[in-house]
């Protein structure tokens, strides 16, 4: 693997979580595998997990870290090739990247959808920007489309706290004040469609579809109610429209997962967490819910796919 940008550089996702599993058993063993290594973290939008957990990954392994929020500290860089730099960018993608991989050994970058212009986040201009001119292995700390660190952590944690031998798994969308971006349901879905050994259901209120070329083959149930019916886990996330792209709709309050709806299913949600929006405080407080056990995933999702790096470069 040269790379880790999306759910499908996973060559085979039962392996990668049992792989994981079997190193939060003794977390520091590959210590010499990062001795001498650098991981630069580099953010253009907020982070307390991914942030904390990826830093936590590398020293797990003997790296060294560097972290940098690009966004607010960084240069404002220019990603257009053949531009005439005159207004407000001041260094270009090119040079931003090759300068970063001298001093780095892999790079992780956060940069989420600006939920303005489908086409613009679809091309992922930051992510590729720096695939295309680094010469270092690139990780995807949530991009405009994709999270696919966080929904490694998820396939862990489904397949630790998995009690029937095919478990029922619904993503429900739940409202939310704010629009927010695909990139952690798409990885879900991405890692749903991986799963041999799971029913899944997407639920959600008509308007909110996903990207359909990725959802093709799920079932898709826009009765929360029913689609809750008999459910193992129910995976729980706010995205805006993919079709009135970037736009929240309708509020669909009575979407707010309560423990009447979760019934005897665990609880799943990659946090933040808005409170009495999303799920009610008796969810998250009940021992149903799965979230803080997600959050300790992170460190070893991402921990996995570091050392992996480490090991196609040695
Ligand atoms: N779930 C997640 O990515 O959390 P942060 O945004 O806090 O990193």
């Amino acid at each position: 693997m040269k790379h880790y940008l999306n759910i499908s550089d996973i060559d085979h996702l039962p392996t990668w979580v049992d792989e994981a599993i079997q190193l939060k058993k003794d977390p520091r063993a590959q210590q010499h595998l990062g001795q001498g290594k650098t991981l630069g973290l580099f953010f253009f939008n907020n982070s307390l997990r991914t942030r904390l957990s990826t830093q936590k990954a590398a020293k797990n392994l003997g790296m060294e870290v560097m972290v940098m929020n690009f966004g607010t500290d960084g240069w404002q860089l220019e990603y257009e090739d053949g531009a005439v730099m005159d207004q407000g960018c001041a260094e270009h993608i090119k040079e931003a990247a090759q300068v970063v991989s001298q001093y780095c050994d892999i790079m992780a970058v956060r940069s989420f959808a600006q939920l303005q212009d489908r086409d613009a986040d679809t091309a992922e201009k930051v992510l590729n920007g720096f695939k295309k001119y680094a010469s270092i292995p690139i990780v995807n700390m949530e991009s405009a489309t994709a999270h696919p660190l966080q929904a490694l952590a998820d396939a862990i944690t489904l397949e630790e706290h998995r009690k029937a031998k095919k478990p029922k798994v619904v993503l429900s969308w739940a409202p939310h004040p704010r629009a927010l971006p695909h990139a952690v349901a798409n990885s879900f879905v991405e890692m749903m469609k991986a799963q041999t050994e799971m029913d899944f259901v997407i639920t959600h209120p008509e308007g909110y579809a996903l990207n359909p070329n990725l959802t093709a083959d799920c079932v898709i149930e826009t009765d929360q109610e029913k689609a809750l019916t008999d459910a193992d886990f129910v995976y729980v996330k706010n995205w805006s429209s993919y079709e009135s792209y970037g736009q929240v709709l309708n509020n669909h309050d009575h979407w707010t997962i309560t423990p009447e709806k979760l019934g005897k299913a665990q609880f799943m949600h990659c946090l933040p967490i808005r409170r009495n929006v999303v799920a009610t405080d008796a969810v998250l407080d009940g021992d149903q819910s799965l979230v803080i056990a997600q959050a300790n995933n992170r460190t070893f999702a991402a921990q996995l796919v570091l050392q992996k790096l480490l090991e196609h470069q040695s």
